[in-house]
């Protein structure tokens, strides 16, 4: 068994990802601890979600901050005070600054709900159907300094319908979003990611040529 490697997740919002999270290492799946579940916004129900678990938690207003760097430091000594060693962002919605991606290189993993680098940025499930994809999906990458640009760890496709809404693509999305984070931080806690530039060697992975996805379908 691989050793329990001691996370923060930051959130701002309804916590979806964190509990997925929670759910895999509760069910063995996940050989990690949340160390703190921390936010900037004190409504977030992941703050309860925590709770619920008996997770620390902690809220830091970014509005008392003078600057983003400031909120940042914040961030990270917090992180650093509970031996957090890898960042997991689960719907955090602040860029983060120089400052906090040097302070744990390499050790912040975020998920994005579309097929980086397409989309990256806000609004994406809207964009990705305004675009007229017949595939969109999500992605957890690791965080460098450019927003939803850093290299890339794991992906889930999903279709695209005619008759999506935001809010059906989004659901769609977010299924698979809850079934790649957890695999993605344990493939960390496997010791099995390796960055090289900007690609991320899985080490061990199987690899499937025929694995192939065409919408709408070639024969009906
Ligand atoms: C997810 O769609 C995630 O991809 C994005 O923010 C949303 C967070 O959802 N970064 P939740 O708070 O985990 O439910």
């Amino acid at each position: 068994m691989a050793r329990q490697v001691p996370i923060g997740v930051l959130i701002s919002g309804s916590g979806t990802n964190l509990q997925a999270i929670i759910d895999a290492i509760e069910a063995k799946n996940l050989d990690a601890k949340i160390a703190v579940v921390l936010s900037n916004k004190a409504d977030a129900y992941g703050l309860v979600r925590a709770q619920n678990h008996g997770i620390d938690t902690q809220f830091i207003d970014h509005k008392k901050f003078s600057s983003r760097e400031a909120f940042d430091r914040a961030v990270v000594d917090t992180l650093r005070a509970r031996g957090v060693e890898l960042v997991v962002l689960a719907g955090f919605m602040r860029l983060l600054s120089p400052l906090f991606v040097k302070a744990y290189s390499n050790r912040i993993m975020n998920i994005h709900p579309a097929l980086l680098p397409a989309f990256p940025g806000l609004h994406v499930q809207q964009r990705a159907l305004d675009h007229g994809v017949r595939f969109s999906g999500c992605t957890v990458h690791f965080v460098n300094e450019e927003c939803d640009e850093g290299p890339i760890i794991i992906q889930a496709v999903v279709p695209v319908f005619a008759d999506d809404t935001e809010a059906s693509l989004s659901a769609r999305i977010l299924k698979q979003e809850h079934r790649i984070f957890p695999r993605a931080i344990q493939l960390y806690a496997e010791d099995r990611l390796r960055v090289a530039g900007r690609r991320v060697i899985v080490s061990g992975a199987p690899q499937d040529g025929q694995l192939t996805l065409v919408q709408p379908p070639l024969h009906e």
